[in-house]
This record gives C-alpha cells, structure tokens and sequence, in this order.
C-alpha cells in the first residue's frame, strides 16, 4: 500500500501546529510565564527553544523524512537494537497522555454546552461545581466512585470524531480537519483576546503576565520549566513529528519547518496568554482583589476561575463561554489526532495491517482506558500518570534520540539529507549550531532535568500521593508501556533490506 502523503507543505505546517498547540499553550504557558518572571520567562523559553527544541524537531523531521518511516521503523533503521525507543513513545502517548488528554477535551466540551445553558450549572460557586458535582471526585485514588454519565458519552463522541478523521488516509483526514480546525482556532482566540482587553481591569491582569522580574533568571527552577514547557508544547519526543514528516515530498525545506512550526507554537503561547490574564484582570477587579488571588493554571483556571469569569461577564457570557471553551476543544482534537497518526503509521509500518483495522481497534482500546479517568478518581490518576511520563517518558526518549542520533548515527547523515531535501549547499551555514546543540547541549539539558526529576521523586512523594499510587499508577504505567515497547520490537523483524539502502 503506498503511503499518505501531505496535499501541500502549508497542510504539513498546519497539522505539526496543530499538534504542537494544544491545551497546554493555553492553561499552562501564561500562568509560567506569570510565575517565572513575566516577560523575563522568554528569555530561558526562547534559549530553550533554540538549543534544544528546535535542533530536536529539525532532527525529527530529517529522521521520518529520511527513513520515510514512523517512529519504530526509523530508530530501527539507524539502530536495530533501538528499535524500542521509537515504539514506547507512541505507546505511552497514545495508551497514557492521551487517553486523558480526551477526557479533559471532553470536560471542555460539555463546559462549552452549559455555556449556552441559563442559568449555568456553575452559578453559585464554581470550584465545588466542578470538583464534586462534575467530576464526583472523591477523597483517595483508590476510591473509583462512580462515572460521570455525560463525561463518559462526551468522551466516547470524541473518540468517534477522532476515528473518523484518522480512519483516512493522512491528506484526506488530518490535513483536511487542521485546514479547518486551525484557522478557526486562530480567529477564535484572536476573538478571545480583543474582546478580553477591552474589560475592564484587563490591563492589571497584563501587567502580572508580562512584568520582568530579572532576578528570576538566576533560579534554575524558572530553566526547568521553561525546558520542560517547550519540550510538551513541541509534541517532541512523542513520536508524532517522525511520523508527520515521513509524508512529506522528497524535495522540501525541513528547517525552515522546523523553525516555523516552533514560532508559530510559541507565538500562539504568547497571544492566548493575552487573552487568559486579562479575563483574570477582569476577574480580580470585580472581586476587588489583586489579579495574584485569582490566578490559577490547568484545570483549575479553565474550570473554575473561567466560568466564574463567565458568569460576571457584562454582556454576552453564553456567547464567551461558548467560545473559549470551543477554543480549547479545537487545540485539543489537534493534537490527540496527531498521536493517532504516529502510532498508526507505526503499526502500520511494521505489521502491514490495514489502516481502518488499526485505526478501529487503537480508537475502541484508547476510549476503555479513558473510562478510567472519568470515574471520581479520575482527576487524581490524571495527574499521576501525567506527572510520570512527562517526567520521565518524554525526557528519556528525547534524551536517547538526541544521543543515539548525534553519536552512534552520526550526524553528518541527516545533515547531509537536509540540504539534498533541500536541493540547497552542504555543509549549510548553521552547520555547527545544529550538531552542537544535537550532540551536546540538548543531552546535557534533558540529563540534568531528568537527574533533577529523579531526585525529586525520592525527596518526597509527587503531589502527596500514598507512595503505593504512584509506584503502581505512576511508575505501573511507565514500565508497563516500556515493557510493551519491548514487545513490539521483537514481534518481528522489519523488512530490513530496503531501510538499509536509506540508512547511509
Ligand atoms: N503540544 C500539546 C500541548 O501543548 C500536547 C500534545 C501534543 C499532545 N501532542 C499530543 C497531547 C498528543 C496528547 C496527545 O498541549
């Protein structure tokens, strides 16, 4: 069978953004910025980005468009052995992060159907809304409760909105839903943002997201967020740019990609975080409070600060809500979709299934393992499975790939693949930035905040959570799926012979 290919470049470009933007640009990016110094945040933010993220996703790109191949088979193709490293991201992306990621779109969604109820079912107070009558949570992990109805329903509906699109081939299914998606995403949050600087109070809330606070620069913690933030936001080390760029035409200008996917992620950070701080302004101005009592990231700002906001809107609230929360169902369908491609491709890869099998039975799998985070516990295996393999998963892989690539691949391969991409000169001027930063300053930066991860965990037990929890959610699901990872790879042989030939 042949493989998707992309109809144009700008269809590429807007499915790598659509995965790169994701909730995470919206709840999480502001609120860092707010506490690590303001404006001053994009200083380690954008060192971050050109020493580390963007070399790895140039590297990504060059990888799957070299190999022609996702993620397993491209690692296998400069690696036999490391075959695993490209299979237990997509593994854990798929059958982890993402498993929750749709329930949260779900809880978005359903948020964006009361938006246009009267009055709102959050009317009175919002926090207890959310957590006990919406989610039902309950005190201990190990205590299910039961399942939201309507989380469940909502949450098997996206499942079947994502099967729909990803059931096709990638140029009529993922590019043609981003062509749609993201530029009314883009509208939308523009939408969001003039309207929120006009209320009154908005510019306070600005002032707290963007004052400099210098001094922050010398506190390492403020680095490894602003790594940590930029390496989820690019969706590296997920497996899904491998596998993006693999269905790109033999002559294309993968850097320049690269470097345009990653500017328009961050420049989408920035411009939403206009749009969050000042609804909060708003917020603490009509509270008569300062914008530092009503500021809060994730869940808590879009469930709970938000709708309060909602409600004390002047005019128009339904009309709000209904727009944010649609914004945020949109950035989230676009990048769940795009794990779905990379672990499909995957499969599709290695066993030669048919897409609508894999596609049929990933979609049924994925949508049971997220009726777990829709039970009363759900929110808190959320935030264990979430910590454990952003902390570890993502940061081991983008560790082993810069290495294994930089030093036992060799990186003169794929530079020299870039400009033949290209059809440019070789060696090209950023030549020493890109292998350095491969080579040395990437793996140095993802040691040290592994290492630091580590000795976090040992220090004291994440989020408070019984030590029993998190060795079985946390740690259960990071070697489950690295175990299956290891499964995969020795299923059997890929068909070595023509990925050789590519390899040198
Ligand atoms: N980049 C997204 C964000 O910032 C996260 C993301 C990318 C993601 N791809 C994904 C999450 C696939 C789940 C599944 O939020």
């Amino acid at each position: 069978m042949e493989r998707g290919k992309w109809g144009s470049n700008f269809g590429f470009l807007l499915a790598a953004v659509g995965s790169a933007v994701g909730l995470g640009n919206i709840w999480r990016f502001s609120f860092l910025c707010y506490k690590n110094g303001g404006g001053t945040f994009l200083v380690p933010y954008g060192l971050a980005m050109l020493t580390t993220g963007i070399p790895l996703l140039i590297l990504e790109f060059a990888l799957g468009h070299k190999m022609r191949a996702s993620a397993p088979k491209s690692m296998h193709a400069i690696a036999h052995d490391w075959e695993w490293v490209g299979w237990w991201p997509v593994i854990f992306v798929m059958f982890g992060i993402n498993v929750y990621y749709v329930v949260v779109i779900a809880w978005c969604a359903l948020y964006m159907l009361y938006s246009v109820q009267s009055p709102f079912p959050w009317e009175g107070n919002t926090e207890t809304y959310f957590y006990h009558e919406f989610l039902g949570l309950t005190d201990g992990v190990f205590d299910m409760g039961h399942v939201s109805l309507p989380i469940v329903g909502m949450t098997a509906v996206l499942w079947l909105v994502l099967w729909f699109i990803c059931v096709r081939r990638v140029e009529r299914g993922v590019e043609v839903a981003c062509k749609i998606f993201m530029p009314v995403l883009f509208i939308l949050t523009s939408i969001l943002v003039v309207w929120g600087l006009f209320l009154t109070g908005a510019p306070a809330g600005v002032v707290q997201y963007l004052k400099p606070d210098w001094a922050k620069l010398g506190e390492v913690q403020v680095w490894r967020e602003a790594f940590g933030q930029m390496f989820f936001s690019l969706s590296l080390g997920f497996g899904i740019m491998i596998a993006y760029a693999s269905y790109l035409p033999q002559r294309t200008n993968l850097v320049r990609n690269a470097f345009i996917t990653a500017i328009a992620d961050g420049g989408y950070s920035i411009f939403a975080g206009f749009a969050v701080f000042s609804v909060l302004g708003y917020m603490a101005h009509v509270k008569g409070v300062g914008v530092d009592s009503v500021v809060k990231s994730g869940p808590g700002l879009c469930f709970v600060v938000y709708p309060e906001a909602i409600s004390k809107l002047p005019a128009f609230n339904s009309v709000f809500g209904f727009l944010f929360f649609l914004t945020l169902v949109l950035a989230g369908l676009t990048s769940a979709m795009s794990i779905i491609e990379a672990f499909v491709a995957a499969a599709v890869d290695k066993f030669g299934w048919g897409r609508t099998k894999v596609v049929t039975v990933v979609c049924l799998v994925a949508c049971g393992g997220s009726v777990v985070f829709t039970t009363g516990a759900g929110l808190l295996w959320l935030d264990i499975v979430d910590h454990f393999l952003n902390s570890y998963g993502l940061v081991i892989v983008g560790l082993l790939e810069a290495i294994l690539v930089g030093w036992y691949y060799r990186i003169d391969h794929l530079h020299f693949h870039l400009s033949e991409a290209k059809q440019g000169r070789y060696p090209m001027a950023w030549d020493v930035w890109w292998e350095w930063s491969v080579k040395f300053v990437a793996p140095t930066a993802l040691a040290i905040i592994l290492a630091w991860s580590v000795m976090d965990e040992f220090a004291a037990p994440f989020g408070g959570y019984p030590t029993e929890a998190l060795v079985m959610i946390g740690l259960g699901w990071v070697i489950g799926t690295f175990l299956l990872s290891g499964v995969f790879t020795v299923f059997t042989k890929h068909r070595d012979r023509d990925l050789a030939s590519r390899a040198d």
